[in-house]
C-alpha cells in the first residue's frame, strides 16, 4: 500500500518593504487654485503610488492645528480632496497636525484640536479620517506629553501613530509614549543651527535599540552638506544608505522649506527614490 504524503507548499511571501520609511511635513496648501484636486499635492500622491514599497506618515497642517472652522477639513474642501487621496493609497498613513509650545500650549486647547482631528472621521462625502498626531514642538515634559498621548489614542475610534517632534535627542521613556520620535530636525548646514552630520548625528541623537522609532528631518538641502559635499541626489542616497543601515525609521530631506515639496534636487520623489536605491 502506498502512502501519498501530500506536502502543502509552504509559499512564504517576502515583500521587500524598506524599513525606513519617508516621514513628510507636508505644510503646502493642497490647491493652487480653488478645487483643483489638491493639485499642490500631487507630487505627493505620485510619489508615494510609484514606489508602494515605501512607507509614508504624511503630516496634514491646515493652520497650525485642525482650523479655526471647528469642522473636519476645516471646512475647507481642498483639505477634502487632498486628505480623501491621501488615504486612498495604501502606503500612506495621515496625521494631523498639533503644536504643544514646547509643554506650554493650554492641556485643553491642545485636547480640543485632538478631538476635532479625531472628529474627521465623521465626515461621511469623503474619506478624509485621521490616522495619528503629530506633536511639534515636543519637550522633555513626560507628564504633559503622556498626558496628551492617552488622550489622543482614547479620542480615535481606532489606533493611532503618535509622533512627537523634539527635534534634538529626546531620553528613552519618550520612545515609551511616541510611535515616532523625531530626534533632529535642522537645516543641512546653516550658520548657528546644528548640522546634519550623517552617522555621527544618528549614533548622538537615537538611543540605541530605539532607531526603529526614530526619525530624522532635514530642510534647507542646499549648498554644502558639513564635509562640503555638493548637496544633491547622490548626497541624498549616500545619506539614505546610512540611515537605512542604522535601522532609522523614518526620514525626510527638503530642499528648502517644508513649503517646498518640489525644488531640486530633493523633491519627495527622491526622497523615496534614494531610499529604493539606498
Ligand atoms: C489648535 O488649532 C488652532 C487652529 O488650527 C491653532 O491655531 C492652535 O495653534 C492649535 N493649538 C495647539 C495647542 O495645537
Amino acid at each position: 500500500m502506498r502512502s501519498f504524503i501530500t506536502c502543502s507548499a509552504l509559499v512564504s511571501l517576502i515583500t521587500s518593504v524598506s524599513a525606513t520609511g519617508v516621514l513628510l511635513p507636508l505644510y503646502v496648501y493642497p490647491s493652487a487654485e480653488w478645487k483643483d484636486n489638491a493639485a499642490n499635492w500631487k507630487p505627493v500622491f505620485e510619489a508615494a503610488k510609484a514606489h508602494p514599497d515605501i512607507d509614508w506618515t504624511v503630516v496634514v497642517n491646515p493652520n497650525n492645528g485642525p482650523g479655526l472652522s471647528g469642522k473636519p477639513a476645516d471646512d475647507d474642501e481642498n483639505f477634502v480632496s487632498g486628505v480623501s487621496q491621501l488615504n486612498a493609497i495604501a502606503n500612506v498613513n495621515n496625521v494631523g497636525y498639533v503644536r504643544t509650545n514646547y509643554a506650554k500650549a493650554p492641556m485643553d486647547e491642545l485636547k480640543a484640536n485632538i478631538t476635532n482631528y479625531a472628529n474627521w472621521a465623521s465626515y461621511s462625502a469623503a474619506d478624509i479620517s485621521i490616522h495619528g498626531i503629530f506633536f511639534d514642538e515636543s519637550e522633555a515634559d513626560f507628564d504633559y506629553l503622556n498626558e496628551a498621548i492617552t488622550f489622543a489614542r482614547a479620542a480615535f475610534d481606532t489606533s493611532i501613530t503618535t509622533v512627537c517632534n523634539f527635534g534634538v535627542k529626546a531620553a528613552e521613556e519618550y520612545y515609551g509614549i511616541c510611535d515616532i520620535v523625531i530626534a533632529f530636525e535642522s537645516c543641512l548646514n546653516c550658520y548657528g543651527l546644528p548640522q546634519y552630520e550623517g552617522k555621527s548625528t544618528l549614533n548622538t541623537n537615537i538611543p540605541t535599540g530605539y532607531e526603529s522609532q526614530g526619525a530624522v528631518i532635514v530642510n534647507q538641502f542646499n549648498g554644502e552638506d558639513f564635509e562640503g559635499n555638493t548637496a544633491d541626489a547622490s548626497l541624498l542616497t549616500n545619506y539614505a544608505e546610512t540611515i537605512v543601515g542604522h535601522g532609522i525609521g523614518w526620514y525626510y530631506f527638503c530642499p528648502a522649506d517644508y513649503d517646498d515639496i518640489t525644488s531640486g534636487p530633493v523633491t519627495v520623489l527622491q526622497n523615496a527614490k534614494s531610499l529604493v536605491s539606498a
